[in-house]
């Protein structure tokens, strides 16, 4: 079969990856991909918002299945405009996508069905907003409603801070229309796990536990970025805390969106934090996590494909889920300066290292092929992914690995899974 990825992050390498892991998969397209997934998958020049002339190139070329990887293009309905076509998709419709796409929407849902997450009030005029926080307890979250590549969070510790940041969402517009609505949530401290899981729009199955590194700098300083760095599992989401989290969280968010007329098919990724009062949903997402994908997937023992059907079909209680009984941690390979400001363009050396090494992947984020070779194209260049029968030893594998490539403004976190020394 032809199957199409669209998007071009290390998550839709990952993604592509395990879809080349296939038998049934002859030929994958990616649109529109980078350098290191096109050594896997024939990249096409649409970009992901396109959905006319992606949904026309998946015509054209008899594409048997599309994964959407990105959130953008879901949120905006892609998944509707492949299925008024008749063409066969994976993701969420743009109904259910929602739940990523609307932080009030997603807070008014967890109310509305007794599913665990911080307290909050939703705001749409700034003086409201202003108001309620002269009594407010500090610290206190702010939370633009729409999309902001995961940088519409503000923790304010002082009332002068939370002022500022409703200036800055509401009035301000630092991240446009993504701040017309604002969530303003009480602060919670405890470990962050991300759990994607796999749904049909009956049933959902989690996958294998990860964490993210979202600062830029070494211990957790520094600005938010897209993640720096994942390990999986978590040593801290235990077998009580999953079946808590199956029976109050993942199972009753498949049922709440059902009872909305907005059945989720695709994969929700459930940001939680285990806080002294048990797991509370910090945020959904409605697509597999980046950089959680590059320590997820490469630890699936199931056919992705055979998943994603399922999923599609609402067949996904016959599926057994399955993953590796080792660890693997990803270390992202920036440059210099993100999320701020960087360059680009700098040649990338070292690729041929990790040739035939069994258990090292380097995911491609932001990368380009030129007549100079590989460049560096973005403020996330490459995830390296190394697994270990545990998770030191893939942390002192993943960490080796990263030695093994070059470029000019290479940076990293030199403490991604610091945490496991804690467990
Ligand atoms: P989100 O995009 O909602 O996951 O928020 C980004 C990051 O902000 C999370 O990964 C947390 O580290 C932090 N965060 C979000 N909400 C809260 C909260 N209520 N309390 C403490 N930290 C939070
Ligand atoms: N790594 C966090 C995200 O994908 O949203």
């Amino acid at each position: 079969m032809k199957v199409l990825i669209v998007g071009s992050g290390g998550r839709e390498h990952a993604i592509a990856a395990s879809v080349a892991k296939s038998s049934k998969v002859d030929k994958i397209f990616c649109a529109p991909g980078n350098a290191g997934i096109g050594q896997i998958a024939e990249c096409v020049d649409i970009a992901a918002m396109e959905f006319d002339k992606l949904a026309d190139f998946a015509e054209e070329k008899a594409i048997d299945l599309t994964i959407i990887g990105m959130d953008d293009p879901l949120v905006g309905g892609i998944v509707d405009v492949f299925e008024k076509r008749g063409l066969r998709v994976f993701g969420p419709r743009k109904n259910a996508a929602i739940i990523e796409g609307s932080k009030a929407f997603s807070k008014d849902l967890m109310k509305k069905y007794g599913i665990p997450t911080a307290a909050y009030k939703n705001f749409t005029d700034a003086e409201e907003a202003l108001a309620y926080l002269e009594t407010a307890k500090m610290p206190i979250v702010l939370k633009a409603d729409g999309l902001a590549l995961g940088k519409g969070v503000l923790i304010c510790h002082t009332r002068e801070e939370a002022d500022a940041g409703v200036r800055t969402l509401m009035l301000d517009k630092q991240f446009g229309d993504a701040g017309n609505e604002i969530v303003i949530e009480e602060f919670m401290t405890g470990r962050e796990v991300s759990v994607l899981c796999y749904c049909d729009g009956t049933h959902i199955k989690p996958m294998t536990s990860a964490q993210d590194h979202k600062r830029a700098k070494d211990g957790d300083q520094g600005l938010n970025t897209g993640g720096m760095g994942t390990f999986s599992p978590s040593p801290f989401y235990t077998k009580e805390i999953q079946k808590f989290c199956e029976e109050n969280v993942y199972q009753p968010t498949m049922d709440a969106m059902k009872a909305e007329g907005r059945d989720f098919v695709g994969i929700l990724f459930v940001g939680l934090m285990l806080t002294e009062d048990g797991p509370k949903v910090l945020e959904y997402n409605a697509r597999f996590g980046d950089p959680e994908a590059q320590v997820v997937l490469p630890r699936m023992k199931n056919d992705i494909i055979d998943v994603m059907n399922a999923c599609i079909d609402g067949r996904l209680d016959e599926v057994d889920l399955q993953f590796e009984d080792n660890a693997a941690v990803c270390v992202v390979l920036a440059s210099d300066g993100y999320p701020e400001h960087y360059e680009k363009g700098k040649v990338i050396t070292g690729f041929e290292n990790f040739e035939g090494k069994d258990g090292y992947y380097v995911f491609h984020a932001g990368t380009k092929l030129t007549e100079e070779g590989i460049v560096t194209n973005g403020g996330r260049v490459l995830g390296i992914t190394a697994k270990g029968r545990d998770l030191k030893e893939a942390r002192a594998n993943a960490y080796a690995a990263t030695e093994l490539i070059q470029f000019e403004n290479k940076y990293m976190r030199n403490d991604i899974g610091r945490a496991i020394d804690e467990a």
